[in-house]
C-alpha cells in the first residue's frame, strides 16, 4: 500500500461513516499560543472540542501534519520521527466510546486486515481525578480482544492532554500492533520500549479542560479525538520494520547513499537516518505557509536547531553542506502533489537553507575547534560546565542538544542543568521559552523525571557493585518515559549481570529508603565516598543525594523523596555507546 493509498483509505473509510474531511492546518497552531507546533491533529480544533460549532458538523476526519521535539532523541531508531503525518476522526460531541472504538476496530481489521490477536490495547486505570475506563475495556472485550491483549496503565500512559498547558484533555486507548517478538520479560506490555509493541493509534475520550490553575472541569460536551500515526501504519503495513524502509523515505535516503558513495564516505546508519528525518521535518516547517525562517526566537529557533544538527552531521561525514538542498528537493517533489505549498515554496526553502548553512558554516569550524579544545581538557568521566557549554552556544550558536553530542561522541557529558542556569541569566523570556519547549523531556521536571533520575542514581550504584569500579557515568538523559544511562566498561554486560543490577535496584525500591540531601564541600564529599564530579572550584558547596547502603552522588537533583515512589524498576536494553562505553535503557513504575 501507497502513502497516499492509506490517507486516501482512511480519510473515505470515515467519510463513508458521516465524517466531513477538513485540510490540513499549518504547522503553527494558531489557537494555542501554549505551544510551538502543531503537534497533534485535534490542535487546530480546540475551539470546536470547547464546544464552538464547527462549520462541518459534528464529525471530522484529516490528515494533519505535525511536528513534535520531544522524541527528537530517539529520532534514529525504527519509529520515532520530529515530522509526521497524522490520521485523525472527531466526534464533536457526537458518537462516544463504543462507536469511535468499534470504527477503529472495523477499520483496523477489515481494511488494514490486521488479525485481531496481533492487537493490544491499552485503558485508564483510574486515580482520584477520574474512575477507571471500564467501559472502554468492556468495549474491546465485546470485539474478542482476550485478557492479556489489554492493559490498564495510570494517567502517565493513558492520559492524553492537553496539549499545551491547559485545554482539553481526557482518558484514552492507545492501540498497539504486536510485531509478534517474544516478550521481553513478565511485565512486557504495550508500555514497555523493548519494541514488540509499536504504537499505531490513540483515541481520546475528551471530557476535561484543564484551567489555568491546573484543575480539570467537565467539558459540555463529550468529544472523541483520535490519533493514527501514517508513518508507523504503513511501515507495519507493508511487513516492514522500521519507517525508513517506506516509500517515505526511500527517495531521501537513496539520493545520501549516492552522495555518500560519491564522495567516497561512510556514516553510521543512525547518522543517516537523523540526516533524512530531520531534513524532511525542516523542508515542511520552511514550507508551511506561515513562513516561518531560522531565527533566535520561538519555531524558528527550534528549525535553526534542526538545520544545525544536519549541517553538523555533514561535517562529521565531511561532506558539502550544498547538498542539503539536494536532499530537500527530494523531499519537496515527494510531497508537493500532497501538500501543494511546498512546491509553492521550494524557491522560499531553499534559498533559507542556503542562507542558513552559509551563516553557520563560517562559524561551525571555528566553534568546533574550541569545543573540541575544551573537551580534550576534560578527566576521565568528566562533564563540560554549563558555563563553556553556555559559551558554545553564545559565542558560536552551538545548541545544547548538539554541544551534548559532540560530548558524547567523546564518551563526556555536558552539565545541563548548568547550561539551563546561564541561559536563563543570559537570554530574554522568548528564547528561554524555545529552549524549554524544545528540550521538553530535559527541561521538564516533573515527579516521573525526578524518580527516573533517582533510578539513576540507584543503577549507578549496583553498576558499581556488579561490574566493579570502573564502572563510571559517561552521560545520562531522561525523558519521561524512560531513563538512558551511558557508564565506562569495556565489554558487553551479561544477561546474568544485568539481572543482578535490576535485582538490587529493585530490592532498594522495595526497601522504601529515603533519598536524603546534603550540603558540604566538595573536599568532604570526595572523603564520605560519594561518586560524582569533583571539577568544581575547591572549597564549592554541592548537593549530594544518597540512599543508604545502595548510592551517594553528588548531584544537582530534583530526586524522588522515597526510593518507593519509583515502584519497579527495569532494563530494556543494553548496547554499546562508544569505545570503552555502554548503555543502558531503563523504566520504572511498571506494573
Ligand atoms: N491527540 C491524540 C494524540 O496525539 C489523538 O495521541
Amino acid at each position: 500500500m501507497t502513502a497516499n493509498e492509506l490517507r486516501t483509505m482512511y480519510v473515505n473509510f470515515f467519510k463513508e461513516r458521516g465524517h466531513k474531511e477538513i485540510p490540513s492546518a499549518s504547522l503553527l497552531p494558531e489557537n494555542d499560543p501554549t505551544v510551538l507546533f502543531t503537534t497533534a491533529g485535534m490542535h487546530p480544533l480546540v475551539p470546536y472540542l470547547l464546544g464552538e460549532k464547527h462549520p462541518g458538523g459534528r464529525r471530522l476526519t484529516d490528515v494533519q501534519k505535525c511536528v513534535r521535539t520531544e522524541d527528537i532523541d530517539e529520532v534514529g531508531d525504527d519509529t520515532h520521527c520530529t515530522f509526521f503525518e497524522m490520521l485523525g476522526n472527531w466526534s464533536l460531541g457526537d458518537y462516544f466510546k463504543q462507536e469511535s472504538i468499534s470504527m477503529s476496530f472495523d477499520f483496523l481489521t477489515n481494511y488494514l486486515h490486521i488479525p485481531p490477536e496481533r492487537l493490544a490495547v491499552t485503558v485508564f486505570e483510574g486515580d482520584e481525578l477520574a474512575p477507571a475506563d471500564v467501559e472502554a475495556e468492556k468495549i474491546w472485550k465485546g470485539f474478542g480482544l482476550k485478557n492479556d491483549q489489554i492493559f490498564r496503565y495510570g494517567r502517565e500512559s493513558n492520559w492524553w492532554g492537553p496539549a499545551g498547558q491547559t485545554g482539553p484533555c481526557g482518558p484514552d486507548t492507545e492501540i498497539f500492533y504486536d510485531m509478534d517478538k517474544p516478550k521481553c520479560g513478565p511485565n512486557c506490555g504495550p508500555s514497555c520500549k523493548c519494541g514488540k509493541y509499536v504504537e499505531i493509534w490513540n483515541n481520546v475520550f475528551m471530557q476535561f479542560n484543564k484551567e489555568v490553575d491546573g484543575t480539570y472541569t467537565e467539558l459540555k460536551q463529550k468529544n472523541v479525538d483520535t490519533g493514527m500515526g501514517l508513518e508507523r501504519v504503513l511501515t507495519i503495513f507493508n511487513g516492514k520494520t522500521n519507517v525508513y524502509d517506506t516509500e517515505l523515505f526511500i527517495p531521501i535516503m537513496q539520493t545520501l547513499e549516492e552522495i555518500l558513495e560519491k564522495e567516497g564516505k561512510a556514516i553510521p546508519e543512525r547518522d543517516k537516518r537523523i540526516i533524512c528525518e530531520h531534513t524532511r521535518a525542516i523542508t515542511f516547517i520552511l514550507g508551511d505557509p506561515m513562513k516561518i525562517n531560522p531565527s533566535n526566537t520561538e519555531q524558528g529557533y527550534i528549525l535553526r536547531r534542526l538545520i544545525r544538527r544536519i549541517i553538523r552531521l555533514f561535517k562529521k561525514a565531511d561532506i558539502n553542506e550544498n547538498y542539503l538542498c539536494e536532499l530537500s528537493g527530494v523531499i519537496i517533489e515527494q510531497y508537493r502533489l500532497v501538500y501543494p505549498e511546498l512546491g509553492k515554496n521550494r524557491e522560499f526553502i531553499l534559498e533559507q537553507l542556503q542562507k542558513e548553512y552559509h551563516l553557520f558554516s563560517k562559524t561551525l569550524d571555528e566553534g568546533l575547534k574550541k569545543a573540541n579544545r575544551y573537551l580534550d581538557c576534560i578527566e576521565q568521566g568528566g562533564i563540560l560546565s554549563g558555563e563553556l557549554a553556555f559559551k558554545l552556544y553564545d559565542t558560536f550558536g552551538f545548541p545544547i542538544e548538539f554541544t551534548s553530542e559532540l560530548a558524547s561522541e567523546r564518551g563526556y557529558q555536558v552539565d545541563m542543568d548548568g547550561f539551563q542556569k546561564q541561559f536563563k541569566e543570559h537570554q530574554n523570556k522568548s528564547r528561554q521559552g524555545a529552549e524549554g519547549k524544545f528540550a521538553g523531556g530535559l527541561a521538564d521536571k516533573n515527579e516521573q523525571t525526578a524518580r527516573l533520575h533517582t533510578a539513576t542514581h540507584l543503577l549507578h550504584g549496583a553498576l558499581r557493585r556488579v561490574l566493579g569500579e570502573e564502572v563510571f557515568q559517561r552521560g545520562s538523559n531522561i525523558t519521561s518515559e524512560r531513563l538512558r544511562f551511558d557508564f565506562s566498561f569495556g565489554r558487553k554486560v551479561t544477561k546474568e549481570e544485568l539481572e543482578k543490577v535490576e535485582a538490587i535496584v529493585n530490592e532498594a525500591i522495595g526497601k522504601k529508603l529515603d533519598v536524603i540531601l546534603d550540603e558540604m564541600t566538595h573536599k568532604r564529599a570526595y572523603k564520605e565516598g560519594a561518586i560524582g564530579v569533583f571539577s568544581g572550584k575547591y572549597g564549592e558547596i554541592v548537593k549530594v543525594y544518597t540512599i543508604p547502603g545502595y548510592s551517594k552522588e553528588i548531584c544537582g537533583g530534583p530526586h524522588a523523596k522515597n526510593t518507593g515512589e519509583l515502584v519497579s524498576f527495569k532494563i530494556i536494553k543494553e548496547e554499546a555507546s562508544s569505545a570503552g562505553v555502554r548503555r543502558i535503557k531503563a523504566v520504572i513504575n511498571e506494573h
